[in-house]
């Protein structure tokens, strides 16, 4: 159980506190600071780096996770609320990346090697908006597994 939660929390530090820093620390340096081409193109090697992190968290989430629920607590009919309310929250998290990954961010790709800098705007705003809306759900999250047992 030790180990699981451990590998949990890892993972999800990984996952949101990354979102957190893009989203508060470099996004607003970056779009102050560099002309479209080269912020676009950052983003991307960003993401080809963080996104890699992203999909490791995600199955270490997933696999601990339901490690813990079924070989610890016996099932979802034992866990409590925040258990099933992570569970659920974290399945919204994991589409919305989904959609990511295979919607916009591949646009981008396309976008910044075929130099179509109007398009890989409109996709990074995409993903700008998905991963506001994932790091609002990670927080809560977070807070669900952490705080959870207590309330
Ligand atoms: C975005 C995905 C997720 C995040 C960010 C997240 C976060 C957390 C955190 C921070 C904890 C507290 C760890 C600690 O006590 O140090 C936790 C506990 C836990 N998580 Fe998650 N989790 C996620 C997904 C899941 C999923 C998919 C499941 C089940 C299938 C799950 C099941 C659990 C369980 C059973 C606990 C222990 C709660 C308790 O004993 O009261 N989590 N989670």
């Amino acid at each position: 159980m030790s180990f699981a939660i451990a590998l949990h929390a890892i993972a999800a530090v990984i996952w949101v506190g990354g979102m957190a820093f893009a989203f508060f620390a470099l996004r607003p340096v970056v779009a102050q600071r560099l002309g479209n081409q080269r912020r676009l193109s950052l983003w991307l090697q960003v993401m080809q780096r963080f996104f890699m992190m992203v999909w490791a968290s995600m199955i270490v989430l997933f696999a601990t996770g339901y490690w813990i629920v079924f070989q610890v607590y016996g099932g979802f009919d034992r866990t409590g609320l925040h258990v099933h309310l992570m569970h659920g929250l974290a399945l919204v998290m994991a589409a919305l990346f989904l959609y990511v990954w295979f919607g916009p961010y591949r646009r981008l790709a396309r976008a910044v090697t075929s130099k179509e800098w109007t398009a890989g705007g409109a996709a990074l705003a995409a993903i700008r908006r998905t991963v506001a809306v994932n790091l609002g759900l990670g927080i809560v999250v977070v807070a669900l597994g952490s705080g959870g047992q207590y309330f």
